[in-house]
């Protein structure tokens, strides 16, 4: 269904949880493990031990997303927070990757390195044909807009706003479309998380599971070929948390390449890969 609302402009292509997952992770990883073992990619390999690319289309490489070398130092007043150290990851179109890790690992300061909310300390991040990391704070705004669909733990969609105006806001905001389309595409977007029937109430008059269904359909206003979430489905119970997940799969089907930060096993089970993040390093990445 949503191909059908697709647009040609596409580019080729913390929140604190109370649950430790210390202890908790290793049956995810035993399960994908053993569900396609062959398929583990050595985390941290190198350029030279890649194959080379049949259809480069950035940086003579051929993944979606690339991290390099990536480094977050917070300054805090007990001195300099290695968030992450020297983080290296790929992430190839289509994928569908759950990002899994105790609390306070750094899986957040990872995917904001994606979306650019957050800036490395030293490193390179690419995705698609841009160095996220060498665009100006103006420039990354927009860029995101485009490129990245972001999805938060608790929806963040703007309270005075009706759900239909909140999801033609990212397309006002980076000016795609026509004013006249706007309207017209947010409403096929709700249709296609099933929320047309609420376009016009306020936030605040659905339910969680609602306003996150919109929050995706916001996502997707600018159709951008990734979408990053950070805990999509932790407000939500394991039911609604279902749905929102199976949302996730469909536009996957669809073409979209998801990173998905995760406490939920259930969920981390059913991805296409697992990256398992701790004190501020990729430990394990299980395909
Ligand atoms: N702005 C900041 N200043 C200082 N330290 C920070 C800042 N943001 C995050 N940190 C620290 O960096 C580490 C990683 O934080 P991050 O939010 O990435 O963890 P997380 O894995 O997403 O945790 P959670 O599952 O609780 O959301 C934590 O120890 C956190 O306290
Ligand atoms: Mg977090």
């Amino acid at each position: 269904m949503l191909t059908s609302i697709q647009s040609s402009h596409t580019s080729p292509a913390a929140f604190h949880h109370p649950l430790n997952l210390r202890g908790n992770i290793q049956p995810v990883l035993g399960l994908l493990r053993g569900r396609n073992h062959a398929r583990s990619k050595a985390f941290n390999s190198h350029a030279s031990d890649e194959p080379a690319c049949e259809d480069p289309y950035r940086h003579g490489n051929c993944h979606l997303i690339e991290l390099k070398r990536v480094v977050k130092i917070y300054d805090t007043p007990a001195g300099k927070f290695h968030a992450l150290r020297g983080v290296n990851l790929r992430v190839d179109t289509h994928e569908f990757v759950a990002v899994i890790g105790k609390s306070g690992s750094g899986k957040s300061t990872l995917i904001n390195m994606i979306t650019g909310i957050d800036r490395p300390t030293s490193g390179e991040v690419f995705v698609g044909d841009t160095a996220v990391h060498k665009l100006s704070e103006g420039q990354m705004a927009v860029w995101r807009g485009k490129h990245v669909g972001v999805i938060f733990q608790f929806f963040q969609l703007l309270p005075t706003l009706t759900l239909v105006e909140n999801v033609m806001l990212p397309m006002d905001f980076c000016n795609t479309y026509a004013p006249r389309e706007r309207y017209e595409r947010a409403m096929q977007l709700l249709a296609h998380v099933d929320m047309a029937n609420h376009a016009h109430k306020l936030p605040s008059a659905v339910s969680g599971g609602q306003q996150q269904r919109v929050a995706i359909a916001r996502a997707l206003a600018n159709d951008p070929p990734i979408i990053v979430a950070d805990e999509p489905t932790g407000n939500l119970d394991s039911k609604t948390a279902n749905q929102v997940f199976d949302l996730f799969t469909q536009l996957v089907e669809e073409g979209k390449t998801i990173l998905m930060v995760t406490h939920d096993q259930d969920l981390a089970r059913r991805v296409t890969r697992a990256v398992l993040v701790a004190d501020g390093e990729i430990k394990d990445e299980i395909c």
